[in-house]
């Protein structure tokens, strides 16, 4: 890593004096911490001046780059008539109008802030409406940090399904009794699964596109019948392929229309908003209304959602993503890039798997692309994690060993750069003597 200046440091260990190790799960090791200053379109910068070519994006909503022109003028403009009022405003209505246009599962929108909100509260309309408890997920997919979600999302080793194994001590024995466990892309499992739990399960929840793990042909779509069958809700947690993947999301690039869907991230370009959208039968659990009525109500409610400076700034980003041509863009950047890279590790007899779809991508060292967990488990992340941080050695803000998200502000010659880096990252990893052997 190249020299960080004195400043650098003491800024890093005041941080972790006072925040701990760091801010969310992407830790890097001490002698490749960084410390941001600022981003502009594709590039961010270090407090020491440094520039890298972004892959994080601040883990996925910097969907449009950093300080993009037209959110900074929406929320300056927001910010100058009030932050936040607790009640609707235009900003918040036309948002809501915009995701039930695009979105096609969308006839009623709730905002929360957080991705993890939004799928916490899909699954509590869920048991309201159906009047069931339990839930089943994926092993490997990612939900967000509350008790529910945080189930077989990261085993160290493949499931005994559908037991859940929690991801995080402190998660109540009682909860993981509440979550059935399936394999991604094995509808054959999970149609047993549904069948033996039917009149128990409120809801099927999945990413559409899990982490980076395309959905096999016609495993949605099975999802999709299955719960239908047995009155399940089909929830897709859109929170990364929101606006990402197409305009419409997940649901309009697979064309599989689930009953609830929750959104984060690209939706509100980098402020902090989140959304659960779904059918107005289905959402209407979450009405105030009911419980004077004395009718279950699913209670949502939070001092920030729907915030004008975040409305605002989606507002902003969605006007851009309407743009033509920008979706084919993100498209052939991010496939340079993938295509570049297979090449240069073909070329050097590196066994090497680009996966993901759309905008964002992920490096797996593996004979064969992976299907699910349990074939990911297989793949050599050390090496994974040692590409990401020769990576990060020469330029590129990645997150080591996780996806890597692309904006409309990477260029060619981001992609060019990027490349060149690829190639040296790959060449110092293959020098390493331990993979030698
Ligand atoms: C698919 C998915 N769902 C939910 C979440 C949680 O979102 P948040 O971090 O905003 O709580 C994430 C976050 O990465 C996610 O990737």
């Amino acid at each position: 890593m190249p020299r960080r200046s004195v400043a650098h440091d003491e800024w890093l260990r005041r941080g972790r004096s006072v925040l701990g190790s760091s801010l969310t799960s992407f830790v890097l090791p001490d002698s490749h911490a960084i410390l941001l200053s600022h981003g502009l379109g594709s590039r961010v910068v270090d407090v020491d001046g440094r520039e890298y070519i972004d892959y994080v994006l601040g883990s996925g909503p910097l969907i449009l780059g950093h300080a993009h022109p037209a959110i900074v003028e929406a929320v300056s403009r927001q910010a100058a008539l009030g932050s936040t009022f607790y009640t609707l405003t235009p900003a918040a209505i036309e948002l809501a109008e915009e995701i039930v246009r695009a979105v096609p599962c969308a006839e009623v929108v709730k905002f929360v802030s957080s991705g993890s909100e939004a799928t916490f509260h899909a699954l509590r309309i869920a048991r309201t409406y159906t009047g069931r408890t339990k839930v089943l997920k994926f092993e490997g997919g990612f939900h967000g940090t509350h008790d529910y979600a945080l189930m077989s999302t990261f085993p160290p080793e493949p499931s005994d399904y559908p037991v859940p194994r929690p991801d995080s001590a402190g998660i109540p024995a009682q909860v993981a009794e509440t979550v059935l466990v399936s394999r991604w892309n094995d509808l054959e499992l999970t149609r047993t699964l549904i069948e033996q739990h039917a009149d128990e399960l409120a809801a099927v929840i999945c990413e559409p596109l899990q982490r980076a793990l395309p959905p096999a042909l016609g495993f949605l779509s099975g999802l999709r019948e299955l719960t239908q069958q047995h009155g399940i809700l089909l929830i897709f947690d859109e929170v990364v392929t929101g606006f990402r993947l197409a305009y419409g999301g997940a649901q309009e690039r697979y064309g599989v229309v689930p009953d609830l869907a929750t959104f984060g991230k690209a939706l509100s370009g980098g402020y902090p908003l989140a959304a659960v959208a779904g059918r107005r039968e289905i959402m209407s659990v979450t009405d105030f209304g009911r419980r004077a009525r004395g009718e279950p109500l699913a209670y949502l409610s939070g001092t920030l959602n729907g915030n004008p400076l975040a409305a605002a700034a989606g507002l902003a980003t969605l006007a851009v993503l309407r743009q033509p041509g920008v979706y084919e863009q993100l498209y052939r950047i991010t496939e340079r890039l993938k295509a570049g890279l297979r090449e240069l590790a073909a070329a050097r007899g590196i066994p090497l798997q680009v996966i993901g779809d759309g905008p964002l991508f992920q490096v797996v060292f593996a004979e064969e692309e992976p299907r699910d967990y349990s074939e990911l488990l297989r793949a050599d992340r050390d090496r994974a994690v040692r590409f990401g941080l020769a990576c990060l050695e020469r330029g590129l803000f990645v997150n080591p060993g996780e996806k890597c998200y692309v904006s409309l502000a990477h260029s060619d010659e981001d992609v060019e750069r990027t490349l060149e880096v690829f190639a040296a990252a790959l060449d110092a990893i293959l020098a390493e003597p331990s993979l030698l052997r």
